[in-house]
């Protein structure tokens, strides 16, 4: 039993392989006691104990203040004036609420939140606790994943009132720990330059990640580590969060006046209000959070194991991934059926499997200006229809794939045309554009039917065995004329619409392969993580960018979620010319495709296509199941190197990139990690022992030249008795 409850002290023990989650009721409220390493079951409680200050109210003479104490899921207005996790508008006006234990069970499975990605899981804790005043039921749910460090969490608040009331914010989680001298670090960016790794002291106040944009965002992910000063991808205390959620969010880590932290977020609070009516339920989405006594590597493993084996689609998350050739930056909007058909000959032989025609196939749609919502094939340009492609493809050896942004619309459109009642505006403005385009209402369910029918008769018609799901712009205005006065439940309905879209066509579709896509990673997150295994991570290709987008993106995800393609030099978002070798070398740490022109290449680098493509298939399964050790990161230095392991430790391949060839530079040695001490490895033909590896490490040429990479696979050769 991972999960138990000590009826003497009223303490709950939540118990993972390496951790423990402890809390306890105390004078009918929840007061948190600790979250860190596994310890065995006892009191602890002597931490919360004695806290106290002036200045701080209480309900009853001698009581203590909430505002000094560790709270499980604070509420707002009882004296606690740090952030609260829930916060409510009465009809008579209050906010305060005061929830008070009521009852608890302990379920041996885990059920699904209705329309919203649910990790798959066990044993799971549901406190029920209530509000005397106005009658509401609050359902703390924590489910436990032993092997992985994290505790799953999520809040259902029922109104049992007689009034209907207003729900202003609610968190997924909340978390105090005792402690003020932790860094933070989060995943920060932008379109082209996704989950650069910022870490700095946390200090008092708050520090929040968010988005108001409706999605995840490319700017700042819905992530946060904290963790020891001195902690590193080795040694140190380290703690992760990370919501299942793709729309605005909000995660805050806040330090007090007495050093408590209190970490906690969900859906973003900023323009959102939820009518809850008499009888209903509200249901937040899913927070994980992760412990790690091993530094920030683990913590990541810990996440990658968890989203592998618990969140993304069974189906598809250890199986190997398509080999895309993606047509985009090859053509952009420019092709016809000659341009495909040759494309797709070129590919033949080379060992990709899959090829998937972008942006532009259908009517109108010769620039990003029009079309959208419209989704019939341009006979103009394709005459066969999209069926010739696919029969091409079929003659290559290969499956067919496509790309829609089911979620947008082109003014000039039918779609548009026949329904201007379906985007989202204000009837009384002229709306925003992005990428000249409108986004289409899917808190209407009107709209997300019409769009299931319209998709759906697309992939059935079409022999489509691959789905890129492209979403190009933020949303702005946040008005329905569905909701209209209720638009402030616009932003998260619009996701749970999208939910709603992608469950239904993953469902009724389980042998076409869906890639996420947002102008690259702008909603690359765990819930859409959840429908589509892997997520085209950026728009920018260039493998130097690629070294630093990938090494942050690695923080949450596991490499085996981010799409990554060769593409041609010089890059098109940087300009930059990089060797064929260290574009297929960091192409070789995700899951792998191309995206460029096979027309246009030189002998040597059509040769080293199909390189690649053998080389990648054996080595897969690690990027699929393995062990991923940072060793370099490209944010602090010259050098970008990691590694990944097989769980058996049998197998392993390497990589190091110098960002600059700097002249008479120095030897870099590099000390492995994730080997197996006892055993020897092979490697370009030498014997290493598995300490050498790990202790002496490796050195490499002086002379690298400008992002050259160096790329080993390790395979055991023998063990040690
Ligand atoms: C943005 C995507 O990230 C690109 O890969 C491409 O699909 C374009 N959209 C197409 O419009």
């Amino acid at each position: 039993m991972a999960i138990h409850f000590n009826e003497r002290n009223k303490t709950f023990y939540i118990g993972g392989k390496d951790f423990s989650y402890i809390f306890r009721i105390k004078d009918g409220r929840l007061q948190h006691l600790f979250f860190g390493k596994r310890i065995k079951e006892q009191d602890v409680s002597y931490i919360a104990d004695g806290r106290k200050t002036e200045f701080a109210p209480t309900v009853s003479d001698g009581a203590e203040s909430s505002d000094v104490l560790t709270q499980e899921y604070p509420v707002y207005g009882r004296g606690d004036y740090r952030e609260p996790a829930v916060l409510i508008t009465a009809a008579d006006g209050g906010r305060t609420t005061d929830f008070i234990y009521r009852s608890h069970s302990i379920l041996k499975n885990k059920s699904k939140i209705s329309g919203m990605p649910t990790l798959r899981g066990g044993e799971t804790l549901v406190i029920e606790l209530q509000d005397e005043l106005y009658g509401l039921i609050l359902s703390l749910y924590y489910t436990v994943y032993e092997d992985c460090g994290a505790v799953v969490r999520r809040v259902v608040l029922k109104n049992g009132g007689k009034s209907d009331v207003i729900i202003n914010k609610i968190n997924s989680f909340s978390v105090d720990i005792p402690r003020c001298d932790l860094d933070k670090i989060c995943l920060q960016g932008g379109w082209a330059k996704e989950r650069g790794v910022e870490r700095s002291a946390l200090t008092h106040g708050i520090f929040e990640v968010s988005s108001t944009r409706g999605s995840s965002s490319h700017h700042l992910n819905p992530f946060i580590a904290l963790c020891d000063k001195n902690a590193d991808e080795n040694v140190g205390e380290a703690y992760g969060f990370n919501l299942v959620y793709s729309g605005s969010f909000s995660v805050k880590a806040q330090v007090d006046q007495l050093g408590i932290t209190r970490v906690g977020g969900g859906i973003n609070e900023k323009d959102f209000r939820w009518a809850l009516k008499v009888g209903e339920s509200f249901e937040t989405p899913e927070a994980v959070l992760v412990y790690s006594a091993e530094g920030l590597g683990k913590m990541s493993r810990n996440f990658h194991d968890l989203y592998r084996e618990y969140l993304i689609n069974p189906a598809y998350a250890y199986k190997k991934r398509p080999v895309v050739l993606n047509c985009w930056e090859s053509f952009y909007f420019d092709f016809n059926d000659k341009s495909l058909s040759e494309l797709i000959a070129k590919a033949k032989g080379t060992g990709i499997d899959t090829f998937v025609l972008d942006d532009g196939w259908f009517v109108g749609r010769n620039s990003d200006k029009a079309g959208l919502g419209d989704w019939h094939v341009d006979y103009d340009k394709l005459s066969g229809g999209l069926k010739a492609v696919a029969d091409d493809c079929r003659a290559a050896g290969m499956k067919f794939g496509i790309w829609i942004e089911p979620e947008m619309v082109s003014e000039d459109s039918e779609l548009y045309r026949a329904h201007p009642d379906w985007v989202v505006r204000h009837p009384d403005l002229t709306p925003c554009k992005g990428r000249h385009q409108l986004v289409l209402d899917f808190a209407n369910p009107d709209t997300v039917d019409y769009v299931k029918g319209v998709i759906s008769d697309l992939l059935k018609e079409n022999d489509v065995s691959y789905v890129k799901w492209d979403m190009n712009r933020n949303i702005t205005e946040f008005y329905s004329v569905y909701l209209k006065e209720r638009s402030q439940e616009f932003a998260h309905r619009y996701i749970l619409g999208v939910y709603a879209l992608a469950e239904h066509l993953t469902a009724s579709f389980p042998d076409v392969f869906f890639e996420g896509c947002s102008g690259g990673g702008g909603r690359f997150d765990a819930a859409m993580l959840y429908y589509f295994p892997q997520i085209w991570t950026s728009d920018n290709t260039d493998a130097l960018s690629r070294a630093f987008i990938q090494y942050g993106t690695s923080f949450c995800y596991p490499l085996s979620a981010m799409s990554g393609h060769v593409s041609a030099c010089p890059n098109h978002q940087t300009a930059r010319i990089t060797p064929f070798s260290s574009r297929t070398a960091i192409a070789s740490f995700c899951s792998t495709g191309f995206e460029l022109n096979l027309n246009a290449l030189t002998e040597e680098e059509t040769k080293g296509i199909k390189k690649h493509v053998e080389f990648y298939d054996g080595i897969s399964d690690l990027i699929l199941k393995g062990d991923l050790y940072r060793l370099l990161s490209p944010f602090d230095g010259n050098y970008f190197s990691q590694m990944v392991v097989s769980k058996d430790k049998k197998k392993a391949l390497f990589i190091l990139m110098k960002k600059l060839a700097r002249c008479n530079d120095v030897y870099p040695v590099v000390k492995l990690k994730g080997l197996n001490e006892n055993f020897t490895y092979e490697t370009g033909g030498r014997l290493y022992g598995g300490d050498a590896l790990m202790n002496v490490g490796l050195k490499f040429p002086n002379d690298l030249k400008d992002f050259e990479t160096v790329l080993m696979v390790f395979t055991v050769r023998g063990a040690e008795k």
